[in-house]
């Protein structure tokens, strides 16, 4: 019948295929974003429970009217997911109210030695984009067990965070988040660090206009950073785990890669020999985003306090990292 209706003469070739480990909510909210943004060719999604994949899958084709991915995959098995520009990790076990990011490690680590080496088989050129938390420290071990050259492997990182900060900012200063500028760097998560040397209004440097808003702070600045770190915790506590936020800054930061978009954003990349940190950790710096991957991280000026609280998290983190058995 279809041979009857169409003569085809072409094989099909994908420039932008994004393959998503995992379809809970994290997953499940990247794929909805992603598709939303019109930025992949072919979404296939992966996760160790097939039925939960195949009704997902199932009930996003049925808004492919709506849509403009043309190919949207439940996978079998890694053969599926095969020749990926980008490969998105989503899974693993996430916190319970009140339990850090750090606390999953090792059981995540185990659910990352059964997705990186199967990703890595068949997407071999790819690249790697962790979310799963601690966002960092998997970064490190996906970079581990992938063997692929660092700039190809990165980690959501602080871009969530960030996207945190400039809304709360926002709020305060009753003005859009996108015209609020500001980074927040290091650990995705409880030693995060603010960079408020940085953080301006049309080029206007806030704390220029008030040197001591870190010190005493009677504008409560300070609170929008313990805000940011709470965030999480809070989210979790009245809805279960954090979803559309992370979702839409994914969606962002693949559009950035796979548009080659060159754009800034402070995400998980190896950080060894930058702001004095001396070992293979990954956090968060800002980072030029395109098709390569990481293209370049950016040489921010940072105040004293800033390079020492970044260096504690580095420090944090190996007194992790290094104990892994990978
Ligand atoms: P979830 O429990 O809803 O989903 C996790 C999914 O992973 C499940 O569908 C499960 O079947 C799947 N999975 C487990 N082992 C797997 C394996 N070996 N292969 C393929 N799939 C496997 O959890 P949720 O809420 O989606 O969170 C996922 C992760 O994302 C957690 O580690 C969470 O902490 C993290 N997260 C990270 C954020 C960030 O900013 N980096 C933000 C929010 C969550
Ligand atoms: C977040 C996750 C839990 O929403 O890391 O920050």
């Amino acid at each position: 019948m279809v041979s009857k209706l169409i003569t085809f003469h072409f094989t099909e070739y994908k420039r932008s295929k994004v393959t998503i480990v995992g379809v809970g909510q994290v997953g499940m909210a990247c794929a909805i974003s992603i598709l939303q943004s019109n930025i992949a060719d072919d979404v296939t999604l992966i996760d160790v429970m097939e039925e939960k994949v195949k009704g997902e899958v199932m009930d996003l084709q049925h808004g492919s009217l709506f849509l403009k991915t043309s190919k949207i995959t439940a996978a079998k098995d890694y053969s599926d997911t095969a020749n990926s520009r980008l490969c998105i990790i989503t899974a693993g076990v996430r916190q319970k109210e009140g339990e850090s990011r750090l606390n999953l490690v090792q059981r995540n680590v185990e659910v990352f030695k059964n997705i990186i080496p199967n990703l890595t088989k068949y997407s071999p050129n790819s690249i790697l984009l962790v979310v799963s938390n601690p966002v960092d420290i998997l970064t490190y071990v996906a970079w581990k067990l992938s063997g692929f050259p660092s700039h190809r492997v990165l980690g959501s990182g602080t871009n969530l965070d960030s996207a945190r900060f400039r809304f709360l900012m926002g709020e305060k200063l009753k003005i859009n988040s996108t015209s609020v500028h500001g980074y927040i760097i290091g650990e995705h998560g409880d030693s995060s660090v603010p960079v408020w040397s940085g953080a301006n209004v049309a080029g206007v440097n806030l704390q220029s206009i008030n040197p001591e808003m870190e010190q005493q702070d009677p504008d409560g600045w300070k609170e929008i950073h313990k805000k940011v770190v709470d965030s999480a915790y809070e989210v979790i506590k009245l809805k279960g785990y954090t979803s559309w936020a992370i979702g839409l800054s994914v969606s962002s930061l693949t559009q950035s890669i796979l548009k080659n978009l060159r754009t800034v954003n402070p995400v998980s990349t190896l950080v060894k020999d930058m702001h004095g940190i001396t070992e293979n950790v990954f956090l968060s710096l800002p980072c030029i985003l395109g098709s390569p991957g990481v293209c370049g991280v950016l040489r921010q000026p940072l105040q004293q306090r800033e390079s020492e609280q970044l260096r504690k998290s580095a420090a944090t983190l190996w007194s992790i990292q290094k104990d892994l058995k990978l």
